[in-house]
């Protein structure tokens, strides 16, 4: 503690090193936005239900609402800005909801992304089924989620 009311952490954002003091109660969202300027993680219910302001701690990932900036000291974060290649080229995934229209407003999208890297990562040739399955802890108003799934699908079989 620096003093009474800041904790000093360290973070590594998207592979580079942050460090600040912050307060307590500061969430890893607003450190993400505020402190680091990173607003590609957004910010939609800050309860836990959206999944808009998903970001891969320590390469699982979390709601970036629900999680204390002090609790991932020490961690490794992924944003979405994190996820495309040093040149900007997009991920597979970033490609492929550009490529089959995953998007309409876009609100919601950084999160779909990065939970998507992260189901991937994890099942690389998913069903339909655990595709949707996958996908239910993100919630879109726009999409009507066949472009979402579709857009899975295929950066599923571009990755295989
Ligand atoms: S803003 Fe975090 S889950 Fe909705
Ligand atoms: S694209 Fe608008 S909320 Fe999902």
């Amino acid at each position: 503690m620096t003093d009474a009311e800041t904790i000093d952490i360290d973070i590594r954002v998207n592979g580079a090193g942050r460090r600040a003091a912050v307060a307590p109660r500061l969430t890893l969202a607003d450190f993400l936005r505020v402190t680091c300027s990173l607003t590609g993680t957004h910010l939609g219910c800050e309860h836990g239900v959206c999944g808009a302001c998903t970001v891969l701690l320590d390469g699982e990932p979390v709601r970036a609402c629900l999680v204390f900036a002090v609790q991932a000291d020490r961690g490794e974060v992924t944003t979405v800005e994190g996820l495309a290649g040093p040149d900007g080229e997009l991920s597979k995934v970033q490609a492929a909801f550009r490529e089959h229209h995953g998007l309409q407003c876009g609100f919601c999208t950084p999160g779909f992304v990065v939970s998507v890297t992260a189901f991937l990562a994890e099942n690389p040739k998913p069903t339909d089924e655990e595709i949707r399955e996958a996908l239910t802890g993100n919630l879109c108003r726009c999409t009507g989620y066949q472009g979402i799934v579709n857009a899975v699908r295929a950066a599923a079989q571009d990755t295989a």
